[in-house]
């Protein structure tokens, strides 16, 4: 009986929020506003979350710099979306973006500014305007180069002032369930006092953002290991679109570290080893600034037909030095300090090697524009009781088959702040909250004490080694049978030697030996339902691009994959949902798909 085994710590809440990077803080802001008995579980200090490291900006069409509307913003994320994105979900995005962003103006941000004290805008990948028609748009909004610090810490601060309470350094074991199939919990290690935590509520919102350390070479920091997806597999729930994972095509050659498309929307270029602007030949009309696939597939050409840069053509220049000192100086501090320590390179005189880069999982926890988690049932996705998801984590879907730069932070925000609005709708601070009997628990800590004494022959790094090292290989930027079929069955294999799996370290303060396991082991599900839905998907569609499929199927295609992981046996289960095809008002009319071209 584990339960006896550990002393465990009970809380009772209304909302619990995992994570807390720019969606979970966003979130707890605005349940704490409204009153909401709130808590904040995460894994690192919250201004210390992946959302730190966001640079080029948050998108919303607020036209400071020029003329601009949030239809044609819709426009252009369905149309990078690749026609994949809910046209609903989208346009309650992109309309509530200049509100979102006026109100975290109002909570501090410390924007960019023009020379009339408006909010900085800068360009920014398929952005445009008239509908695609015209020039391309303004509409990123900046803190220089470090815009999701200068988020981040503003939400964080505003959190405290609202009384919300946080949980640092708990790491969150798994999702508590009851017989009725409702969310009613989480259960949480401490690490700082090794102690156990049981915390109902009559919400569970997962924000813990993407896992992109999946991958051997990734912008994510290493605690991007999607532990809100793992836990969502193990409760038997379906992930949706998780074949669609987004390489940036700015990471430093070697350390994958971020250089902001910022760079490109202050001027910056591409080159080959022949000096050439190449993206002029892919995308004729906006060059440098098309969608990230777009770009990230050209510089793979590029590489792959011999005119990579650098002894053994392995990477592509990105040029800055032409851009004047103010700039670099003003508007992309941070990329300069980054390119020196992680390249080698002063940006004033020289081109910085860069590759596409794992970046952004555009797959995630299904849920409706309130953040409420859905799941299949017969024909039609329902409501989940007692469990919401936003930001990275979910898959709303605005992203479709690729997301454009910028609406990442957009996305945070308006639906953090759209579940907290929901949640206040939903629930009442005196409502009785759920309670949890041990039984409840029980599997979820033998799962924990299975690990924390696992002595097998494996350690985590060699089969998280594996891992990352299959998935770069086989569910790359272009992908083929061949080359998935058997991602899959060495992702199956790999998937499998978890259970050989052999920790050192079996004590409970600090144990960051059994932590890396943990997530290991919620890396490892999410990695083998990507290959496997990549391996499923016969066509080609934003960031998935199969050699032997090279044009989209809308006939058969356009439609969401539903997959679900059956975690003993390591098989997948794939099944489908639509795409909505309505708009939320009468405000824009649906965008039926036509042929992608930038
Ligand atoms: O390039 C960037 O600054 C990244 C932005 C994003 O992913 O939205």
């Amino acid at each position: 009986m584990n339960t006896k085994s550990y002393d465990i710590i009970e809380h009772k809440y209304d909302v619990i929020v995992v994570g807390a990077g720019g969606a979970g803080l966003r979130a707890t802001l605005g349940m704490a506003e409204k009153k909401l008995k709130t808590a904040c579980i995460t894994k690192v200090f919250p201004t210390r979350s992946h959302t730190v490291a966001a640079q080029g900006g948050i998108s919303a069409s607020l036209g400071n710099m020029g003329k601009d509307d949030w239809r044609w913003h819709m426009y252009d994320t369905v149309k990078g979306s690749d026609w994949l994105g809910d046209q609903d979900a989208i346009e309650y995005m992109c309309k509530n973006a200049a509100e979102s962003i006026i109100e975290l103006e109002h909570y501090g941000v410390p924007f960019s500014r023009t020379k009339e004290g408006k909010i900085y805008q800068r360009p920014f990948g398929g952005m445009t305007t008239e509908y695609g028609k015209g020039e391309p748009a303004q509409r990123t909004c900046a803190a220089a180069d470090r815009t999701g610090h200068a988020i981040l810490h503003t939400l964080y601060q505003q959190c405290l002032k609202a009384d919300a309470e946080f949980f640092v350094e708990y790491f969150t074991i798994d999702l508590i369930k009851n017989d009725a199939g409702e969310f009613i919990g989480v259960l949480a290690y401490s690490l700082e006092e090794g102690t156990i935590h049981k915390f109902s509520a009559n919400l569970v919102v997962l924000a813990t953002g993407g896992y992109g350390r999946a991958y051997f070479s990734a912008t994510s920091a290493h605690t991007c290991t999607g532990d809100g997806g793992g836990m969502a597999l193990r409760a038997d729930l379906a992930l949706q679109d998780m074949e669609f994972v987004q390489f940036h095509p700015t990471g430093v050659y070697g350390s994958g570290c971020l250089i902001t498309e910022g760079v490109r929307g202050e001027g910056g270029y591409l080159i080959n080893k022949d000096g050439e602007r190449f993206m002029e030949r892919y995308a004729p009309s906006v060059k440098d600034l098309a969608s990230r696939d777009v770009v990230s597939r050209a510089m793979t050409v590029e590489i792959r037909e011999g005119r990579g840069c650098g002894e053994d053509g392995e990477y592509i220049h990105l040029v800055l030095s032409h851009l004047d000192a103010d700039v670099i100086h003003k508007r992309l501090p941070g990329i300069s300090e980054t390119a020196k320590v992680f390249a080698g390179v002063d940006v004033t005189k020289e081109p910085i090697p860069v590759i596409p880069t794992v970046h952004y999982n555009m797959g995630g926890i299904p849920t409706n524009f309130h953040g409420e988690v859905l799941s299949k049932s017969g024909k039609s996705m329902k409501i989940v009781p007692g469990l919401m998801s936003i930001g990275e984590a979910s898959c709303v879907s605005v992203h479709g088959a690729n997301r454009l730069g910028s609406n990442s932070l957009l996305d945070l925000i308006v639906f953090g702040r759209a579940a907290s609005i929901r949640a206040s709708e939903l629930i009442k601070s005196d409502d009785k909250k759920p309670d949890v009997p041990n039984k409840y628990i029980e599997k979820i800590l033998d799962r924990f004490d299975k690990i924390r004494h696992s002595n097998g022959n494996l350690p985590t790094s060699k089969i998280r080694l594996d891992m990352q090292k299959t998935m770069q290989k086989h569910a790359a930027v272009f992908r083929t049978e061949d080359s998935l079929k058997e991602g899959v069955n060495y992702m199956h294999d790999i998937y499998n030697s978890f259970e050989d799996i052999g920790i050192s370290d079996r004590s409970m303060i600090w144990n960051s030996d059994l932590v890396e396991a943990l997530e290991l082991d919620n890396l490892r599900s999410q990695a083998l339902v990507t290959i496997s839905a990549a391996y499923n998907r016969q066509e080609s569609r934003g960031a998935h691009a199969r050699e032997d499929y090279k044009e989209r199927d809308d006939k058969k295609w356009m439609k969401h994959t539903l997959i679900e992981l059956n975690g003993k046996t390591g098989k997948v289960k794939i099944d489908y949902s639509e795409v909505s095809k309505k708009t939320l008002t009468d405000d824009v009319e649906f965008f039926p798909p036509v042929k992608r071209v930038y």
